[in-house]
């Protein structure tokens, strides 16, 4: 069973089944580019020299000319996959809100925070990526200088915490809901999570505040 835009039940199909484990497998790849991408750009945080040698041994191998647009494209993808299950319209809206106030369940919050932190992510990591791959090469100097100028400051500040928060939700919600996990692990895994989301967001913030004291 699935939700509905309009928030009613459906029963699911063999193709439902088959897309919700394309959402799974385009979820973990864009997991795992996030934890890699936070790992990669926090190398400006040791020396900006070590960031510009990782960004150019990219570029030499095309991995940001073709491999941008191709993430940009399962990005896309993603959202696409997951909107089957947004409720869209207001009446389908109104009864999710109604059901997680009345059952006052973690998990049904953490999926709204989810679908609320999915839109700005679509919208913000378009105009990221766009500004990055449509300004290349990348070097920690031009980031900087992005950084340092205009709203791009607030912007990161806003980005970095919500794609950590989306992404280690969603870690949690596919270790849950695909059975990795078994009803007594439940606390365990979320301690997990809250670390490895704190781990996280500090590197993302170390990383902007970094290029905030790099003279661009
Ligand atoms: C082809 C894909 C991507 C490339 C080449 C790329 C590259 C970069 C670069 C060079 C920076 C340093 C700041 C700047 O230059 O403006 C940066 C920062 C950042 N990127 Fe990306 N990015 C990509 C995709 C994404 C995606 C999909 C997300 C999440 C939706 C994301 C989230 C962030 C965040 C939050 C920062 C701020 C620094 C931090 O907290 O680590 N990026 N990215």
């Amino acid at each position: 069973m699935s939700l509905n835009s309009n928030g009613s039940m459906r029963k699911g199909g063999k193709s439902d089944a088959i897309l919700d484990w394309l959402q799974m497998f385009s979820g973990v790849a864009l997991i795992i580019f996030v934890f890699m991408h936070m790992s990669l750009v926090s190398s400006v945080i040791i020396n900006p020299d070590v960031m510009d040698k990782i960004a150019s041994t990219y570029e030499k191998n095309y991995m940001a000319q073709i491999g941008g647009p191709i993430l940009f494209l399962l990005f896309l993808f993603h959202f696409y996959l997951a909107a089957r299950k947004i409720p869209f319209r207001l009446d389908g809206q109104k009864t999710i809100w109604a059901h997680a106030k009345m059952m006052k369940h973690r998990d049904t919050w953490l999926w709204i925070v989810q679908v609320v932190s999915a839109m700005l992510i679509l919208v913000m990591g378009s105009i990221h990526m766009w500004a990055v791959l449509s300004d290349l090469p990348i070097t920690a100097a031009r980031s900087a200088a992005r950084v340092q100028s205009g709203p791009w400051l607030y912007f990161y500040l806003v980005l970095a915490p919500l794609v950590i928060v989306h992404v280690v939700a969603g870690l949690y919600r596919i270790a849950v809901k695909w059975g990795f996990i078994r009803n007594a692990q439940r606390g365990k895994l979320n301690r997990f999570a809250t670390g490895l989301a704190v781990f996280f967001i500090c590197i993302g913030l170390a990383t902007i505040v970094r290029f905030m004291t790099l003279n661009a």
